[in-house]
């Protein structure tokens, strides 16, 4: 069983499949000079797969494929197909839904458990804007795609900006009226771009003081969520505060990024590149069991973060 120094169990691995993104959210990614990894770097399926392996083998029981934009990868149905044959209990996908109109029954047909959708706001225009150019019947659409197939429940993840979308949180939390999907509302980390749009952040325990009425709910193990339902309502309403709550002490996860650099806490730096290993499993292993003890206590991202890259590198 992989843990680390402070006795805490490490079995959700976040895997970013790629860098790239078909949207450009303007607290994720600059709108050009998009510093990319080299398309050499960014690991092949097989590649993938192997690492994937030796996580399992040591414990990892839930895997999540992030980016960047995870769909944008033609074989990611194959590696969610390879993931479950491997034995990986669940399968999770997040994603900014654009591609899933098309993509969803495939993906549930290869083994995909369920999807987390990126949505800041539910009006046409404000979306476009967000994204650069995106737009909201798409996601949308996606998100039909992602119920219909029974990804299940579809979390929807709310960047909360304050004078964006704390408007339409009314909007947002009217959609756990399907008790298929969670409304997830999270604080703006400082991280890469978003780390000069201080003016914007609002803790969500202002959104959370409107709705005095709503029932807490208790949280699950490793959850970062506290969870609500508004009376009446099936779906659940998340509230996620990185920056003023911490949650490290029971942290169970480990993030690798497309190139195969481990990283084991969102706000610290890399501490390895795992793809130099990747000839040889049981060294792989052993160099995994060798990083995991440098896995920091804590964050101090009221200080400041030290993740060092835009969040398409790191796929949140
Ligand atoms: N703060 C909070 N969430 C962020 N995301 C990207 N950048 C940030 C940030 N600075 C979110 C995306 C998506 C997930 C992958 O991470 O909106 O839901
Ligand atoms: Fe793409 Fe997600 Fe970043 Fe938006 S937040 S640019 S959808 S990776």
């Amino acid at each position: 069983m992989l843990k680390d120094r402070y006795d805490r169990k490490l079995n959700y691995l976040r895997l970013s499949v790629t860098d790239r993104c078909n949207l450009r959210c303007t607290y994720c990614m600059p709108e050009k000079g998009i510093p990319m990894i080299r398309p050499d770097e960014i690991m092949t399926k097989q590649e993938i797969l192997t690492l994937a392996r030796a996580f399992l083998e040591l414990g990892v029981t839930k895997v999540r494929l992030t980016g960047g934009e995870p769909t944008l990868r033609g074989d990611l149905s194959e590696i969610i197909r390879e993931l479950k044959v491997m034995g990986a209990e669940q399968v999770v996908l997040t994603t900014n839904g654009i591609l899933l109109r098309d993509k969803a029954k495939e993906y549930k047909e290869a083994g995909l458990d369920r999807v987390n959708i990126s949505l800041d706001t539910l009006d046409a225009a404000k979306y476009r804007e967000i994204t650069r150019g995106g737009e909201l019947s798409d996601a949308l659409a996606g998100i039909e795609a992602a119920l219909a197939e029974g990804l299940t429940p579809v979390k929807l993840n709310v960047v909360l900006m304050r004078g964006f979308n704390d408007v339409e949180a009314d909007d947002f939390i009217e959609l756990t009226r399907n008790p298929a999907i969670h409304v997830r509302f999270i604080e703006l980390m400082p991280i890469g771009q978003a780390e000069g749009k201080q003016a914007q952040f609002m803790p969500v325990s202002e959104i959370i003081e409107r709705y005095p009425d709503f029932i807490e709910l208790q949280s699950y193990d490793h959850s970062v969520a506290r969870r609500f339902q508004k009376p009446g309502y099936p779906g659940i309403v998340g509230f996620i505060n990185p920056v003023s709550c911490n949650f490290c002490s029971d942290c169970n996860r480990i993030r690798v990024s497309a190139s195969g650099r481990l990283r084991l806490c969102l706000h610290a730096g890399e501490v390895g590149n795992l793809k130099s290993f990747l000839h040889d499993p049981d060294q792989l292993k052993q160099e995994i069991l060798r990083l995991v003890d440098q896995k920091p206590q804590s964050h101090h991202l009221d200080l400041k973060s030290d993740a060092g890259t835009n969040m398409n590198e790191i796929g949140g």
